[in-house]
């Protein structure tokens, strides 16, 4: 086990598997074709499953999250989650757009995944068009009812952006109330090309805690330890939360490391100092590798990066 110097353990692996998309969501890319790999440095199968092995003996992990870019897109997903099964990670879950989910979500729970996050900025065609750049929303909705029969565990998870979707609140809230989903909307990020022009799109969490009063009653949940959402109740037995990256920032407790398809280590999402740990001949040169990529991780909050969500997985 590794703990640092705010008393971190590091227990939850996030996996960005691909860096290309087959959306092109407006907060994470300028490019309306969606980002695409320039060169191909990807880890294959068997190197993924030994890092992953590795970093389980040294950190015990609780849970891994496939990401991306898209993780549907990834070639030998239902391998990978066997391959995590036969190493024995607890929980192993996938945040995607679920637009291929229809087609794929009863194999990959047979193969062991348990929960998916589902990414939905908007609960009509025009708005859900504005935000992804594809006039997808049926397909994904189709993908949600695909991963609900398949009985796997939902949340979705919308990015909020001032002016641009902040009128799909209470549709997207109405929507995964029927469904019995629960839903967080998510503070926009200053990741990749809106570094230095979030402060525009920031629709806050107090913000969207307004708007929701204006047709709900509503009570406070306990936050769980290193959690990244706070949670609501309504007097109907609805539960939605809020990702505030920026209003509440939660770095404090944070147990999160990032792999990327490369191999490198990502302490932070802040990061812009990856570590390879791949080809570390000795338990002492992966553990190395490993303490330095934490080092650079955070204390207090998420400062922004360069780096877009495709690249660095969300
Ligand atoms: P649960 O365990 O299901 O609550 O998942 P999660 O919220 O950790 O994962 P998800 O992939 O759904 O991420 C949702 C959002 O949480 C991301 O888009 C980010 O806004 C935020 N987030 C996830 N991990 C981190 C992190 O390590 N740091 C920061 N600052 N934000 C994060
Ligand atoms: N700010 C907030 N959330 C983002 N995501 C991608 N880019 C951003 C950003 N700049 C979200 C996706 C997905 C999650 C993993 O990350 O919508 O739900
Ligand atoms: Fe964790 Fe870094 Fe995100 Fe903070 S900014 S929650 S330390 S990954």
């Amino acid at each position: 086990m590794i703990v640092d110097q705010s008393k971190r353990t590091f227990k939850n692996l996030r996996i960005s598997l691909l860096n290309s998309c087959n959306f092109a969501c407006i907060y994470c890319t300028d490019d309306e074709n969606g980002t695409f790999p320039l060169e191909n440095k990807n880890l294959s199968l068997s190197e993924l499953l030994e890092i992953v092995k590795n970093l389980h003996t040294t950190l015990g992990l609780e849970s891994v999250r496939l990401t991306g870019g898209e993780p549907l897109l990834y070639p030998q997903l239902e391998e990978l989650i066997q391959g995590l099964n036969t190493i024995g990670i607890p929980q192993i879950k996938m945040t995607t757009n679920a637009f291929l989910l229809g087609k794929k979500a009863l194999a990959l729970k047979t193969a062991g995944l348990q929960e998916l996050n589902i990414s939905l900025d908007a609960a009509e065609d025009a708005a859900f068009f504005k935000m992804t750049r594809r006039d997808k929303l049926q397909e994904v909705l189709n993908g949600i009812d695909a991963a609900l029969a398949a009985n796997i565990i939902i949340k979705l998870n919308a990015v909020i952006m001032k002016g641009k979707n902040d009128d799909q609140i209470l549709p997207l809230l109405h929507l995964a109330q029927q469904k019995e989903i629960t839903i967080r909307f998510l503070e926009v990020m200053a990741m990749g090309h809106l570094h230095q022009q979030k402060e525009q799109y920031l629709f806050s969490q107090q913000e969207i805690l307004d708007l929701i009063a204006s047709k709900y009653q509503f009570e406070p949940l306990n936050r769980k330890t290193s959690a990244t959402a706070n949670y609501w109740k309504t007097k109907e037995g609805f539960t939605f939360g809020i990702i505030a990256n920026t209003s509440q920032p939660f770095c404090h407790d944070c147990n999160r490391l990032r792999l990327d398809q490369e191999g490198n280590i990502y302490g932070c999402l802040s990061s812009n100092k990856p570590v390879n740990i791949k080809n570390k001949p000795t338990e002492e040169a992966f553990n190395d590798a490993l303490l330095e990529a934490l080092s650079h991780k955070q204390q207090v909050s998420f400062t922004g990066s360069n780096l877009s969500m495709l690249q660095i997985g969300g």
